[in-house]
């Protein structure tokens, strides 16, 4: 077994990870008060650490709309969210709906019901495209996308994946195996077996060899590796990668959906932060005019207050109905459920969904 790193070595510390960066520590020593300060070492000293978490740049004791407060009073614009805020942080609408249902109704056990995840689950079975009429709550992204494997599982009897170099889905030993990321695969020993993986589209850095002029080459790949892997009964991808804001090359995912249905595979698209909006569509998978077997979304949907995610799936399956894909207690919980109409209504009487596209646009010019 390899000697544990020393803490502070951060040679191998990947894109994305300030946290465990000197200039994280730098940052702390300069610009933070005493107390500010102090909280932050009590993180570290209570907290097991770990990349993109502990130890914390700073702490904070507000958050509302799109600003966060720390601690010493610094207000920061939140460009990142965890990508749960797109209603904004404290939204007064989410938040009376989550009071109320705390008085009304705190705690649904399974196998009982309420009006609450009832209205949510019609809610977003018709702002979904037309195929996708059957929903599963999640605790969190990971946990969607993990019912999702098992419904791949079930509906084709075949076990393996296939998936993106470089993709993430969550952290979970399942879905970290079909993710790409190294910083959460490495160093964890065997994975899940039969996740198989392919590069993505990347029109920018294409390794297809295109050499800019695109001819879906990378599609054309994908539909190979379907044709020639029977046991691979799902295809697992982001419609559009959240993290690179590069949207795939057009045609891209018809084509791949058209491979999927021939070869008998489910296409599951992951929006977990995408969704609701993001894209100038409510969903994505709009967006790229292509629409999944199932869909699953979180982050936003608990308004940025609580955590929720879903898997929303086509009607065709449901096949598992004397199994267990995935309960957990508050599978079904009233005051999560309140959350989400809030975003969602907000987002469509707001008219949010159109607003990317409105100030997409000019802002891509700034920054070219
Ligand atoms: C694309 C994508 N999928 C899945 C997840 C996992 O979501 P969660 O952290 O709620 O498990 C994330 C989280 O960042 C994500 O960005």
């Amino acid at each position: 077994m390899p000697a544990p790193r020393p803490l502070g070595d951060v040679s191998g510390v990947q894109e994305g990870d300030v946290n465990q960066s000197p200039r994280r520590r730098r940052y702390v020593e300069t610009q933070l008060d005493e107390a500010s300060a102090a909280m932050v070492d009590a993180d570290a000293e209570l907290f097991l650490h770990q990349s993109l978490s502990t130890p914390c740049l700073d702490a904070i004791r507000r958050c509302e709309g799109i600003y966060l407060e720390t601690a010493s009073g610094r207000r920061l614009m939140d460009f990142h969210g965890n990508s749960a805020h797109q209603v904004g942080y404290g939204n007064p609408r989410v938040v009376e709906a989550i009071r109320r249902q705390l008085e009304e109704l705190p705690f649904c056990p399974r196998r009982f019901t309420n009006r609450m995840a009832i209205d949510l689950a019609r809610k977003l079975t018709s702002l979904a495209p037309k195929p996708l009429r059957k929903v599963l709550f999640a605790p969190s992204g990971a946990v969607a996308i993990g019912m999702a494997m098992k419904l791949a599982r079930l509906s084709t009897g075949r076990h393996k994946t296939l998936s993106m170099w470089g993709a993430f889905h969550g952290a979970t030993l399942e879905v970290a195996s079909v993710g790409g990321e190294g910083l959460f695969r490495d160093g964890l020993g065997p994975l899940l077996p039969g996740a198989e993986h392919a590069h993505p589209p990347f029109p920018y850095r294409c390794v297809y060899g295109c050499g800019g002029a695109c001819d879906l080459r990378c599609a054309n790949y994908l539909d190979s590796v379907l044709a020639s892997d029977h046991d691979i009964g799902a295809l697992i991808a982001e419609p559009v990668r959240c993290t690179v804001v590069a949207p795939p090359p057009p045609g891209y995912w018809q084509q791949v959906r058209e491979a999927c249905d021939r070869h008998g595979v489910l296409l599951v698209f992951d929006e977990i932060p995408a969704c609701l909006g993001r894209t100038g569509h409510m969903f994505a998978c709009q967006a790229v005019g292509a629409t999944p077997g199932v869909l699953g979304i979180g982050k936003g949907l608990g308004g940025g207050v609580v955590p929720l995610a879903a898997g929303v799936a086509r009607g065709e399956l449901r096949v598992a109905g004397g199994r267990a894909i995935r309960h957990y207690p508050p599978q079904k919980n009233p005051s999560r459920c309140a959350a989400p109409p809030a975003p969602t209504e907000g987002i469509e009487v707001v008219g949010l969904v159109g607003h990317p596209r409105r100030v997409g646009g000019p802002a891509l010019w700034g920054l070219g």
